[in-house]
């Protein structure tokens, strides 16, 4: 049985890599800090005999027994919500937590695959944007945290591969969505709905002219999948470049939820991305992969998770982790 580490596993994206690789008849670790992840996205797994939960800080040094095939980092904050309460231990993770999965990799001679972002683009200035685009990215500004801790972690990635010779993968994620996103994550997607769900209005940043193309998880996780099988170390673009803007996607959620609420207007923050739209000729060409489940079809199944959800959770104050000062 094939065994494989994935950091970041009670998170949205790690508990669904969870799922697909004890599927595929995986040996699977989860490993979280559950800084900002949710064990319960987990829970169902801890019966399995070929599934374990270390909690444990990737950014300090990691021990893992026995063999290991592959490793996938994910472990990081990833919404703004959270990266920006807690800037520091997003750049330790990016950097630091990266440093420890490699060299982990190098003694265990595992693959590893690592969850970069098209954050990395910054507030691209082509579009869309190819894996050749080297990105605009504003260092010291609010976001700088993340977008330098998920460019970083890509230079170092890359350095094992030439360097030491190592087995590596880089996926760079567009907005992805679907059950177990957090109602109160701050992304656009479960803000609306969970505002619909309040009985409030939808508050779109910005005049709503601003673009975003949303990814089923599912899809995304075949693109993962596949890349990591493949023999591909450069980055590779996956997302689904179904482009909207922010006031049409108001509207549809406005439909799709039934709400009698409307939309209103706040000023757009700081370095907030105007157009962001994958171009995944790379993941056609080199994974033979490409998005299959439609927005609306996605929305249905992410809003029937919502609405599954107890009442309290619509409540829950965004930030419901002690988050420690360090
Ligand atoms: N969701 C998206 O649309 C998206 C887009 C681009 C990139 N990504 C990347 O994918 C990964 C997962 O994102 P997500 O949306 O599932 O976010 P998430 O917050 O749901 O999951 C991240 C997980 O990492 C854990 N974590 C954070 N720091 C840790 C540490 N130091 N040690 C151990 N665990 C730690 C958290 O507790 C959480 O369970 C992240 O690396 C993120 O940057 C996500």
């Amino acid at each position: 049985m094939k065994r494989v580490l994935i950091t970041g596993g009670a998170g949205f994206l790690g508990s669904h890599l969870c799922d697909r690789f004890i599927r595929e008849g995986y040996h699977v670790i989860a490993m979280d800090n559950l800084i900002t992840g949710d064990i319960r996205n987990i829970e169902h797994l801890f019966h399995l005999p070929n599934f374990e939960f270390y909690h444990h800080d990737v950014s300090k040094f990691i021990h893992v027994p026995g063999e290991l095939d592959y490793i996938l980092h994910f472990a990081s904050p990833a919404s703004p919500i959270d990266y920006l309460k807690i800037p520091i231990q997003t750049l330790k993770v990016g950097s630091l937590g990266i440093h420890n999965c490699l060299g982990l990799a190098r003694v265990k001679g595992a693959r590893v695959l690592i969850a970069s972002t098209s954050e990395v683009y910054g507030d691209p200035t082509v579009h869309p944007q190819n894996e050749d685009y080297w990105g605009n990215v504003n260092p010291v500004g609010p976001r700088g945290v993340y977008d330098e801790a998920k460019r970083f972690q890509e230079a170092m990635t890359m350095a094992y591969h030439t360097y030491h010779g190592l087995e590596t993968r880089i996926v760079r994620i567009f907005n992805t969505y679907g059950p177990r996103m957090r109602l109160n994550d701050g992304r656009v997607l479960p803000a609306f709905i969970g505002q619909a769900l309040r009985g409030e209005d939808l508050t779109v940043f910005g005049d709503g002219s601003q673009t975003r193309s949303f990814c089923y998880v599912d899809d995304l996780v075949e693109g993962i999948y596949r890349l990591l099988l493949s023999d591909y170390p450069y980055p590779v673009n996956i997302g689904n470049p179904s482009e909207i803007t922010i006031k049409e996607f108001g509207e549809e959620i406005i439909k799709l939820t039934g709400t009698s609420q409307k939309l209103v207007f706040k000023p757009l923050p700081q370095d907030d991305p105007k157009q962001r739209q994958p171009d995944i000729t790379r993941a056609k060409a080199i994974l033979g992969w490409e998005p299959q489940v439609a927005r609306a079809e996605g929305l249905r199944i992410t809003y029937d998770y919502f609405k599954s959800l107890p009442e309290e959770e619509l409540y829950r104050a965004a930030y419901h982790r002690e988050f420690v000062k360090k």
